[in-house]
């Protein structure tokens, strides 16, 4: 079935484009689907507390309904509603919600199993754009939301990426801009003593730890050949964000990232760098992240550039490997997922 996808553009107040916001919320709570900025990635919201909301969910982004949803909160209180909290998911919540955390908690019976994959948890997350937030508040249901973008393609960061992915497909989008941090939010489960982080995200490893004491890192953020068949994340097993253009990481400094472009790279191909380092790349084709070299800005453009290098039909994108480490660390694991796990070392 074809929908007409109304698309609505947000001024910087979504409490001012009244309409819009009760439209969406009946389409939410009438068990439709709208595609929202987050302050991460747009998401594609549907009720979780509505299965066949799910099933249409799964349906207009073509995902195994095996991976689970997202279940987005106003207030991390209503969290009680959906899960079993704990006194470390309130000290989390009072330091990093609303924002890019999500939380993996035991699931209540609120939340029907075509939500989370029939696992008896649920990831909660409280987000922090002023729309997202609205959207939840006006539909009174916590909403169940994965990027909206289709199975296997990279993470929207624009409406328009949105409009592209899911034209048809759902009844609405809300337009509140290009997404301020541009990677999905950090994932996390409870341990006895702190955390695991099971997708890293803005939110990082040494931030968690100011709060939650012992904070270790999932051996398939860093390899994702680790996840295996029954990893803690079911996100982790799939190849995700990729382009249809290879991908190739070049892990060596500036300097051999840049011979090692200049001997290989064909008029077919593009690089991916700082504007601050134009100059090392103006024999070829390349594609801008940010100003200047660092992992806010490279966070933001990423999956920018992954769609542009298919719009632009380059066949191959070469990328300059970034630390496994810091905030850098969700920016290198979604690198190595979109280049399938390849990396070419020339130090
Ligand atoms: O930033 C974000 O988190 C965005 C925005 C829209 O909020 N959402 C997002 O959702 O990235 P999605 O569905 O694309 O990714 C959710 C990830 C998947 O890797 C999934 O496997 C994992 O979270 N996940 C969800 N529920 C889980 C659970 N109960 N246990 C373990 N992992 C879970
Ligand atoms: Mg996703």
């Amino acid at each position: 079935m074809s929908l007409i996808t109304e698309f609505y553009r947000m001024g910087t107040d979504p409490l001012s484009d009244d309409g819009a916001m009760s439209r969406a919320a009946a389409i939410i709570r009438e068990g439709g689907l709208v595609g929202m900025p987050t302050e991460t990635v747009y998401g594609l919201a549907a009720s979780a507390l509505d299965e066949r909301a799910a099933e249409k969910v799964y349906a207009a982004k073509g995902r195994p309904s095996d991976n689970p949803l997202i279940v987005h909160v106003a207030y991390p209180e209503e969290a009680e509603e959906i899960a079993y909290t704990s006194d470390l998911f309130y000290a989390l919540a009072k330091r990093f919600m609303p924002g890019p955390l999500t939380v993996i908690l035991p699931k209540k019976s609120t939340v029907p199993a075509g939500v989370t994959g029939g696992l008896d948890t649920v990831a909660v997350r409280c987000p922090a754009h002023p729309v997202a937030h609205e959207l939840i508040r006006r539909s009174g249901v916590p909403i169940a939301a994965p990027s909206a973008n289709r199975s296997g393609s990279p993470s929207p960061t624009t409406a328009e990426h949105v409009l592209r992915d899911m034209d048809g497909r759902i009844e609405m989008i809300l337009d509140g801009g290009p997404c301020e941090i541009g990677l999905e939010s950090t994932v996390i489960r409870l341990t006895e003593d702190g955390c695991e982080i099971l997708r890293p995200g803005a939110v990082t490893e040494f931030m968690l730890a100011e709060v939650a004491g012992s904070v270790s890192v999932a051996k398939a953020v860093i390899d994702p050949a680790l996840a295996g068949d029954k990893p803690l994340s079911p996100g982790m097993k799939y190849k995700h964000y990729s382009p249809n253009a290879d991908v190739v990481l070049v892990d060596g400094d500036d300097a051999r990232f840049a011979d090692y472009v200049r001997a290989h790279i064909t008029d077919a191909e593009a690089v991916a760098s700082a504007d601050s380092s134009a100059d090392h790349f103006n024999f070829c084709n390349r594609l801008s992240c940010g100003k200047t070299a660092n992992a806010d800005e490279a966070s933001r453009a990423l999956f920018s550039i992954l769609r542009e290098a298919d719009d632009r039909g380059y066949t191959r994108l070469y990328i300059q490997l970034p630390p496994a480490e810091g905030r850098y660390l969700a920016l290198y694991n979604r690198l190595i997922r979109a280049a399938g796990g390849r990396i070419v070392h020339i130090k």
